[in-house]
């Protein structure tokens, strides 16, 4: 019954992810017994397929934490000078469950007062007093509520009240360890301070209640830090940006462009290969025919990502009349892919889980969000509200707002030197999804059941599928599209 992917996606033209269906299996097993094991790049595998776009108004540090966290990854946006993207990478790679590598900090001649601002903006109370009144520098003591909410004069000197004789633990002790000193001294913050006696990071009491476990993270094999990828594009200039991306010890490189076949792909490739081929995996791109595709992987990219003019806020296809159906280009790039042992992302037009599951049956081992994981707490930017709505702002890497922002996102787009911009996609916003910590699992678990539907254990059970058709599916008309939808 049904028919198999060869047809749905190659013998009508391009198809994208509306446009077919998968006929349902057996089932027998339980949901959550489906494993979404999968992987990224030719040398990393993750516990879930999801990856973050490196955009502005989608990865930094928070999204990168949490998207590991999760057992997927996040790969930090380049529209930034490289000491800020650095700066992001080096937090994602400080990451310890339970330690607050970046708390607020005084210096002893800040006044009660600034404490109020603190406390207004966060909500936290004790707060470690440092020499500068950085992190990094020498602790000189604590101040909490119980130091100062007796007295009225604000301009009273932090030096005047703190508590000098602070409690602290070692950088390098277990939060296990961390957690019994917190318990036996009845504080409520206990600092981590290293062998010079300098603030590290800090242990919250109130945290450690809401402290859990990420049994799925997305973790390097010999430090145990959260892997982390990053974007660079293929300037001179962003040689540079890969060595100090590499000294922070990311990951994964995305060599970000719309049409990674080019001589310039080519070149960084071959760089990456040769300079750093040992430390970072390569994902190129994108691409959408198996002929960029046998390109790249010749070159020697350990995965690639696929898409042009495909995602939310794109309008490539509509300004270069270039580009293709994202399920006809997953596949087809896929199924060339995997003879070279080269896995694929898809990237672009994911809105919901269900298309997390077209992507996978069309042959995609991982799957890049943008739109998906733009409006969530831990995304760059703040909320506002429009009409009633709670919203962050998205926008295109190719966007003039982006381009314009002096990041150098205009190299995505082979823009960078030009008189005449041409926007390559829209700036515009989401709407609030709530905390990573929620949306993440949701999508894990909606998609083991979307597998267990289809009767499959793992993506690799998903994908033999395809091409030993025992995977049925089938087009749909416009008609069968809107009666899959909610009616009215
Ligand atoms: P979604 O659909 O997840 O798409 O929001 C995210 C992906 O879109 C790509 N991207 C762009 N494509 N013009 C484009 O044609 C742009 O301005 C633009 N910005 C991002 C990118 O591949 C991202 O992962």
């Amino acid at each position: 019954d049904g028919f198999c992917g060869h047809e749905v996606f190659t013998a009508r033209g391009g198809v994208t992810f509306d446009d077919y269906i998968v006929l349902p299996g057996f089932i027998d097993f339980a949901a959550e017994a489906v494993t979404l094991r999968s992987r990224l790049t030719r040398k990393i595998t993750l516990n879930t397929p999801f990856v973050s776009s490196p955009m502005d108004t989608v990865t930094e540090a928070q999204t990168a934490i949490h998207m590991a966290l999760y057992g997927g990854i996040g790969i930090v946006h380049c529209n930034n000078t490289i000491e800020e993207q650095c700066e992001i990478v080096r937090q994602v790679k400080r990451f310890k469950n339970g330690f607050i590598t970046d708390p607020f900090t005084l210096s002893p001649d800040h006044r009660l007062r600034d404490i109020d601002t603190i406390k207004a903006q966060s909500g936290f109370s004790g707060i470690p007093v440092t020499e500068s009144g950085k992190m990094g520098a020498r602790l000189v003591g604590i101040v909490t509520t119980r130091d100062h909410d007796f007295i009225l004069d604000r301009n009273v000197l932090v030096k005047d009240v703190m508590t000098t004789d602070v409690v602290v633990a070692e950088e390098g002790c277990s939060l296990e360890e961390a957690n019994n000193i917190l318990r036996d001294s009845k504080k409520g913050k206990l600092p981590i301070v290293n062998s010079h006696g300098e603030l590290v990071s800090l242990i919250s009491r109130k945290d450690l209640r809401k402290n859990r476990d990420y049994p799925m993270a997305s973790k390097d094999h010999g430090n145990k830090r959260l892997l982390v990828g990053a974007s660079i594009h293929t300037r001179d200039s962003d040689k540079e940006r890969l060595k100090r991306l590499v000294e922070q010890g990311v990951n994964v490189v995305v060599i970000d462009s719309s049409q990674g076949n080019s001589t310039f792909q080519k070149s960084m490739i071959e760089y990456i290969k040769s300079t750093y081929g040992d430390v970072v995996q390569i994902i190129a791109g994108n691409v959408v025919t198996i002929e960029q595709a046998r390109n790249l992987i010749s070159w020697g990219a350990d995965a690639l990502r696929v898409g042009m003019g495909s995602g939310s806020i794109c309008t490539t296809q509509e300004v270069m009349a270039c580009g293709r159906p994202q399920a006809t280009a997953v596949y087809q790039v896929a199924r060339y892919a995997r003879t070279q042992g080269v896995p694929v992302i898809a990237d672009g037009g994911i809105s919901n889980v269900g298309k997390i599951s077209k992507a996978l049956v069309a042959g995609a081992s991982c799957i890049m969000m943008g739109s998906m994981l733009a409006g969530t707490e831990e995304s760059p930017g703040e909320y506002f509200y429009k009409d009633g709505i709670r919203l962050k702002r998205y926008r295109g890497m190719g966007s003039l707002d982006a381009m314009n922002s002096g990041g150098g996102s205009a190299d995505r787009y082979f823009s960078e030197n030009a008189k005449v911009q041409v926007a390559q996609g829209v700036a515009g916003n989401v709407a609030d999804k709530g905390s990573l910590k929620r949306y993440l699992p949701y999508l894990t678990t909606s998609l083991k059941h979307s597998l267990q539907d289809m009767g499959r254990r793992s993506i690799e059970d998903v994908h033999a599928g395809i091409y030993d058709g025992t995977l049925r599916y089938e087009t749909k008309t416009a008609a069968a599209q809107s009666e899959g939808k909610v009616h009215n």
